[in-house]
């Protein structure tokens, strides 16, 4: 059991939750993420952790709000409880100092690069930072960004705020400019991901793209989060979250989220209509 001890409104569906849980707090590592549920029945969500306090012993995470557990998790207040907490679990991401190292985060994949970028900046590499939103209303954790980073990179799909575009658009700008890229580190939607790393790809960039997006329960139970990296199944929560950009098939990852989103389609016009 944890209990929130704060909680902020990022966005309308994007929320942050510092709860107390001392032991996961003394343990977890940038890249690890934790299970809560919130009642006897309620699903498995998989969340990473942004922050972690250890005198306090609280951790942060943030959460967007896409489904009924989801949005009941958003929907606690300061000083109520959570009935699971689980973790750290998953692989904690590689921190050594590589050089120059560029950090993406798409939308609320932010959240989750914002740990690792980080702890790069801690292992003394030189960091350059792209955050991206479809639009002003939906950017986060902006300022903590800009705080860790030699250089932020804002964008928007709509020209909202920052570059108009989207975070790859900034990345190949840095590279027509002549920055010497060691590393990239992305965190966001599948298709962000895969374009990031078709970029880096032709330039002999190591890659390394974090797939919490698309797990699901977060035990290896449900195999949502199955992938094919280097001619082999993995599961992202077990085997990752972090992978070598260049050996994911997003192709088949690409294909088979398209057929999850219809499903879920169905699945909300059937509880819609059972209404
Ligand atoms: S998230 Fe369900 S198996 Fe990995």
């Amino acid at each position: 059991m944890a209990y929130i001890s704060e909680k902020r409104e990022l966005t309308p569906e994007i929320k942050q939750l510092v709860l107390s849980a001392p032991e996961i707090a003394q343990k977890v590592k940038p890249g690890q993420f934790v299970i809560v549920r919130c009642g006897e029945k309620g699903e498995r969500i998989p969340l990473t952790v942004v922050e972690q306090d250890e005198e306090k012993g609280t951790l942060s995470i943030i959460l967007q709000e896409v489904g009924n557990s989801t949005k009941k998790l958003g929907s606690l207040e300061k000083g109520e409880e959570i009935t699971d907490i689980a973790g750290p679990l998953g692989n904690p991401s590689e921190v050594m100092n590589f050089g120059t190292v560029v950090c993406i985060g798409g939308g609320v994949g932010t959240a989750m690069v914002y740990p690792v970028a980080k702890a790069l900046k801690g292992a003394g590499n030189r960091l350059v930072s792209i955050i991206g939103a479809k639009n002003r209303q939906l950017l986060i954790l902006e300022e903590q960004m800009r705080k860790i980073s030699d250089r932020l990179l804002v964008t928007t799909d709509d020209g909202s705020y920052g570059t108009h575009g989207f975070v790859t658009d900034a990345l190949e700008k840095l590279i027509a400019d002549g920055l010497t890229i060691d590393r990239v580190v992305a965190v966001g939607p599948v298709a962000m991901m895969s374009a990031v790393c078709r970029i880096t790809e032709k330039q002999d960039i190591q890659t390394i793209v974090s797939l919490n997006p698309i797990m699901v329960d977060g035990t290896g139970m449900c195999g949502a989060c199955r992938v094919t990296v280097a001619g082999e199944t993995k599961f992202a929560c077990i085997d990752g979250p972090d992978f070598d950009g260049h050996q994911v098939n997003f192709e088949e990852l690409l294909r088979r989220q398209r057929m999850y989103l219809q499903e879920e389609k169905i699945a909300l016009e059937k509880e819609n209509s059972d209404k």
